[in-house]
């Protein structure tokens, strides 16, 4: 079982990373290959709209990106965490999932390059409220369920972070994360 984890944080080592990486070390000790794509060290240039890809299936631009497109057809589990910016996922994030559009064929057809990959998707945010952010789940939901058949199976949700001292490993999320990551395998 192959589990790709991109931390969609603008930063590394923080509340984002500390999710996927506990996902992805339960998936890891139960046998699992994992891999971490973090955004914030990456260089991901926004879709420029030049359409090559309806024919081709494949992206023009030669960037960071195109370490998901060499995984992505690996990847049985990809496991998409973004804290959440100003309401909604990080432009990062957002620049990621946008970029995947080569997937889509010229009438929106699906045209992923791996049927049957999963999702795991994962949110982190000041705001105390639990719930404060489903709509943000339920986006991401939606956009790789619709264009790209990635169905979810899982939702994670990290609130009340704080920047300056992220959640550790004892966070009860943090905990669930690395306990759900075991049963991937
Ligand atoms: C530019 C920016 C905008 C933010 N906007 C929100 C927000 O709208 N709602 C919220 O609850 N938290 C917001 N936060 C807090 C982050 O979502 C939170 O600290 C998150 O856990 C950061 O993840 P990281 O540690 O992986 O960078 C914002 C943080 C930044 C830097």
């Amino acid at each position: 079982m192959n589990i790709l984890g991109i931390n969609g944080s603008g930063r590394v080592g923080g509340n984002t990373a500390m999710l996927v990486e506990a996902i992805l070390k339960g998936a890891a000790e139960t046998g699992c290959e994992t891999n971490l794509l973090e955004l914030g060290r990456m260089i991901i240039r926004p879709c420029n709209a030049c359409k090559v890809c309806k024919d081709t299936h494949q992206c023009v631009i030669d960037d960071g990106m195109s370490e998901f497109y060499r995984a992505a057809p690996d990847t049985d589990v990809l496991v998409l965490a973004s804290p959440i910016y100003l309401d909604h996922i990080s432009a990062q994030t957002m620049t990621f999932i946008q970029r995947m559009y080569c997937y889509l064929g010229p009438g929106l057809e699906i045209c992923y390059p791996h049927p049957g990959t999963r999702a795991v998707l994962g949110i982190t945010y000041g705001a105390q409220w639990r719930k404060a952010y489903d709509y943000v789940l339920d986006w991401m939901r939606a956009r790789l369920e619709e264009y790209f058949g990635i169905r979810t199976i899982e939702y994670f949700r990290v609130h009340s972070t704080k920047h300056d001292n992220p959640v550790g490993p004892e966070h009860p999320e943090i905990q669930r994360a690395y306990e759900f990551g075991k049963t991937l395998k």
